[in-house]
């Protein structure tokens, strides 16, 4: 081989190596859902009283209005169309506020709704019914896992894999972490490319942590001092209490 061709050749197998490594399924798309670390159609609530929570990106709310967010002392924009909170570094989006904010929000919802239905609907599982639905201590593949049941978390679980693999997760039931345990993440393993598409409610317990996309048909909590590295898209309400939540 010339020079030239040569070094062509290895670029093409750098290229094809780095594309084949990538293991898992095809990413989940989630259109303008992923302008919101938080979002929710009739509720984002806070427990202030508890002490303050942490929120890292924009949250919206719709078609719940504004007053469906509570215990963030929200103080409105001079043009009305989002607010803030001492409690979120980002902005908070109402489909009471004025436009373009409420044309936005609808997008957003469908585009959630869009995301849980293509997670959920994912044909071919590499693995069903894996622990009976129990994760912990089990150490999770890049991969389309599936269970009919809830799925707990009673001690930590760890997901191994390299920044480029994916993980979904299907539950027809509810997913619960339980208190101080955490999602682990290793080998480079990245939250944005972890997706949980929850038939059910999903309850993060007290200072418990957490990773990836939450996908929720139902409702999100987070107990006290829960930590969630991720998304919390939910079909209903979110309700946190001096929680952490970032966006990947
Ligand atoms: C999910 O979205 C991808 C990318 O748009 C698409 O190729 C795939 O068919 C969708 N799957 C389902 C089950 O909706």
């Amino acid at each position: 081989m010339s020079p030239t061709t040569s070094s062509l050749a290895i670029a093409a197998i750098l290229f094809l190596s780095n594309t084949c490594l990538a293991a898992g399924p095809l990413a989940v798309p989630l259109g303008t859902a992923a302008n919101f670390v938080i979002l929710a159609q009739s509720g984002i609530s806070t427990v202030p009283t508890t002490g303050i929570s942490a929120i890292t990106g924009d949250i919206g709310i719709s078609p719940g209005p504004a007053t469906g967010v509570t215990g963030f002392g929200l103080i409105l924009s001079a043009d009305g169309t989002d607010s803030t909170s001492t409690q979120i570094t980002g902005n908070v989006y109402a489909s009471s506020y004025t436009s373009p904010t409420p044309a936005n929000l609808i997008a957003a919802v469908s585009d959630m709704g869009t995301a849980y239905n293509n997670a959920s609907g994912r044909a071919n599982p590499d693995y069903t019914e894996l622990g009976s639905g129990g994760l912990g201590g089990l150490t999770l593949t890049p991969g389309l896992y599936k269970w009919s049941t809830d799925v707990g978390i009673a001690t930590p679980v760890t997901l191994a894999g390299a920044a480029t693999d994916t993980w979904i997760f299907q539950i027809a039931g509810d997913l619960t972490i339980a208190s101080a345990k955490a999602v682990i993440l290793s080998g480079g393993a990245l939250a944005s490319n972890i997706v949980w598409a929850v038939a059910g409610d999903v309850a993060l317990g007290t200072t418990s942590t957490f990773e990836g996309i939450i996908l929720s048909k139902k409702g999100i909590t987070l107990k006290t001092g829960a930590t969630i590295n991720g998304r919390l898209l939910g079909q209903t309400a979110v309700a946190l209490q001096k929680a952490t939540v970032t966006q990947p």
